[in-house]
């Protein structure tokens, strides 16, 4: 009752006039680094102005990834570095294709975990709209969200078809350098009734639904403090993003059951997806939710008893999206109790709540990464010597992206846990997490860009470097041209160790999907009056740049035996797109480098 007087009273207050969020004042835009020395909390009363820095640099970072007519929007393009690019993308197929965001440090666009990117993000901002609004950062979430759903929505110009990739991977991992020359033809690939991509039509289904709710005016009273930003209601909108949900959901629920890159070999270099069942049932919960419809809700139940889902241990990411599901089946339960009843089912919400804690008290306690559905989950995990989360191998790839994840999922479950003692533990073993990011680390690293002068300074994306050299990507040049804010790297090694090397991807390199959940977690720290983030504890110039080499899979420490060009196709499976490439083109510089013996110098860093 609480929760509904609380959005309706908020709802009274909202413009009737609904449409893109303009700023209100001057466009807001990231302060330096040394702004994170200065503690706020003591003597500030407003929104607490690290988190709103923090909150509006993730935010910044998907401006900065923007591709298309960067002219367009409602403040136009604040990232000063960045060029309106690619606009022939889709020509290929009579069609605009361009717009959307580039998938990570490099140009291409890819469809599956962007599905990803954009469910973590809509689902925040439908949960956590008191922290944006506070902050004023509701606009640029707003933009952000409406320049990823503009470019979906014409990625599926017909019920069937989907486009799931635009650029080519190869000659993509070959360039380094601006955005002013990117290598075309830029090849746009779709999945449609003959060469099926279950996954896909159901990952980008359960964006949109989520985007749906997210516009729809925040009545997705979960808990008291769950609400949508209130300002960002628009019927319109989120009527059309609902339509995109259900007819994706309706063509991949009729056809041949396929994952895309089986339909779609070409594009089998860049992401490989395991298995369309939890994307499934993500996408027809998320309808349930959003149509209030017990036929999609039916189809969720049925999909995860099916595919047993109870068991799984892997970490939410792009290849996972189970993790999710536990959390929004008790958000379900709790917001639509009466969908359950349509489907002749029990409104199971301690049943899904023992589901949901079962996965978290698993991981709470250490134990995390073993077990579960996909295949790279089935090593035993636990943490790094210092206590990140480890899923093993996932993380081998990108530490960070998993973690991030998991904090979002403890925050937004921790009020709808069966007991104020377990609410507390995830709390706290969240705020663990998030410290250990940003800076409470054995490398005294705050790992995003531009919020602390011990952020990291080379982060590995080609716009942002200023390099032009694909065999020098370290060194060229010296110093990171543009300062990319709010980008969240792939992060430190297993043991901890962090070298801020740009040609190192799997440690250097941002992605889209590694930050979705970034603005849920500052909203939430914003809108629940935390105190300051870990870092402004941080004295500059403290971080560590360990000795030695990092060995991992982008700087391997043994030289490869053979690489032959396309035989890296079909076997790269890393979140991070063009690490073949990347990585291919780091292994030809370590090999000239072992040659005049580079590898024996201590690391350096700035
Ligand atoms: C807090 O007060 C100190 C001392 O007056 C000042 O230097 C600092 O800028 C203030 N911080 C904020 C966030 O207002
Ligand atoms: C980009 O969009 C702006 C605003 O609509 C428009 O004036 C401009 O012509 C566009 N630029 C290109 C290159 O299409
Ligand atoms: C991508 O580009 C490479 C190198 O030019 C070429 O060999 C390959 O056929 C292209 N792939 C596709 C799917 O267009
Ligand atoms: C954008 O264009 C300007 C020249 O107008 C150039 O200096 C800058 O490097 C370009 N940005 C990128 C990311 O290439
Ligand atoms: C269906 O998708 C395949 C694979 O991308 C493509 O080759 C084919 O042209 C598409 N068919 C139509 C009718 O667009
Ligand atoms: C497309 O899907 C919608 C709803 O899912 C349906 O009403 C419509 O008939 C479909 N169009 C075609 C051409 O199949
Ligand atoms: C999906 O397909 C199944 C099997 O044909 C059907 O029982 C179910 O009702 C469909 N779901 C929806 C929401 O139409
Ligand atoms: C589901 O998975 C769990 C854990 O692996 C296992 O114990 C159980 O037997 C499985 N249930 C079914 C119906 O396969
Ligand atoms: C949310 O609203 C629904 C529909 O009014 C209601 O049945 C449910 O109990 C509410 N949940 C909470 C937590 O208030
Ligand atoms: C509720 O969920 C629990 C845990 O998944 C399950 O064991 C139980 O059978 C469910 N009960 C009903 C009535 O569906
Ligand atoms: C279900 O999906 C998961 C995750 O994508 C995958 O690992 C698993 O193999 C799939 N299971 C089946 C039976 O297809
Ligand atoms: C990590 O990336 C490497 C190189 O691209 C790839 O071979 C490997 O399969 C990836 N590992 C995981 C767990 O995704």
């Amino acid at each position: 009752m609480l929760a509904l007087t609380l959005a309706g009273a908020l709802m009274a207050l909202a413009p009737l006039a609904s449409a893109q969020v303009k700023p209100s004042g001057p466009v807001w835009m990231p302060p330096p680094a040394t702004e994170g020395l200065v503690a706020a909390t003591s003597n500030s009363s407003g929104p607490n102005k690290q988190w709103t820095t923090a909150l509006g640099n993730a935010l910044y970072f998907y401006d900065a990834q923007r591709s298309g007519n960067l002219s367009l929007g409602t403040y136009g393009n604040r990232v000063p570095w960045r060029n309106t690019t690619l606009l022939n993308d889709g020509s290929d197929w009579g069609l605009d294709l361009s717009g959307g965001f580039h998938d990570a440090g490099d140009y291409i666009k890819c469809t599956f975990p962007f599905g990803f990117t954009m469910f973590a993000l809509s689902w925040g901002a439908l949960s956590f709209g008191p922290g944006f609004d506070a902050s004023n950062q509701t606009p640029y979430m707003d933009a952000t969200l409406r320049w990823g759903f503009d470019w979906l929505i014409k990625a599926h110009p017909s019920n069937d078809t989907l486009f799931v990739q635009v650029g080519n991977t190869t000659l993509d991992n070959n360039y380094w350098g601006g955005d002013l020359h990117i290598p075309e033809p830029r090849p746009a690939f779709p999945v449609n009734r003959t060469h099926p991509g279950t996954d896909v039509w159901t990952s980008t289904a359960a964006a949109f639904a989520m985007g749906a709710m997210a516009y729809d005016g925040g009545l997705w009273n979960t808990s008291k403090s769950a609400l949508a930003p209130t300002s960002l209601k628009d019927a319109n909108y989120s009527a059309t993003l609902l339509q995109h949900a259900k007819t994706l959901y309706e063509v991949a629920n009729t056809t041949t059951k396929a994952n895309f890159f089986a339909s779609i070999p070409e594009v089998g270099e860049a992401y490989v997806s395991y298995g369309w069942n939890d994307t499934m049932a993500t996408a027809a919960l998320a309808l349930a939710a959003a149509t209030n419809d017990s036929a999609y809700y039916l189809d969720a139940y049925n999909t995860y008893v099916e595919y047993n889902m109870t068991a799984y241990r892997g970490s939410w990411c792009w290849e996972g999206r189970i993790p999710a599901l536990y959390v929004l089946f008790v958000e379900v339960a709790t917001a639509r109790p009466n969908l359950a009843a349509g489907a002749g089912l029990a409104n199971n919400l301690t049943g899904w709540q023992t589901e949901a804690e079962a996965y978290f008290d698993y991981i709470v306690a250490g134990n995390n990464g073993a077990g579960g559905l996909t295949p790279p989950h089935q090593l035993p995990g636990g943490t790094t010597p210092a206590g990140l989360v480890y899923y093993s191998p996932y993380s081998d790839n990108n530490t960070l992206q998993p973690v991030i994840a998991l904090v979002h999922l403890l925050f937004r479950y921790a009020p709808l846990a069966s007991s104020t003692s377990k609410a507390a533990t995830y709390l706290a073993f969240a705020n663990s997490q998030l410290d250990y990011i940003l800076g409470k680390n054995p490398m005294k690293r705050v790992y995003m860009v531009g919020l602390h002068p011990n952020s990291l300074q080379n982060p590995s994306s080609a716009p942002a470097s200023g390099g032009q050299d694909v065999l020098d990507v370290r060194n060229d040049p010296k110093t990171e041209a543009y300062v990319i804010y709010g980008a969240i790297p792939g992060g430190p090694l297993r043991s901890d160790k962090f070298w801020d090397f740009r040609d190192d991807w799997v440690e250097t390199e941002p992605a889209l999907d590694y930050s979705s959940s970034f603005p849920a977690i500052a909203a939430y720290k914003i809108a629940t009056g935390a105190d300051d983030p870990y870092y402004v504890h941080l004295e500059a110039g403290t971080a560590v740049n360990p000795k030695g080499v990092p060995c991992d899979n982008a700087l391997p420490c043994e030289p490869k035996k053979k690489l032959k060009g396309g035989a890296i196709a079909g076997i790269v499976v890393g979140s991070v797109v063009g690490a073949a490439l990347i990585g291919a083109v780091a292994w030809l510089i370590i090999r000239r480098r072992r040659a005049s013996g580079y590898d024996e110098s201590p690391a350096v860093t700035k």
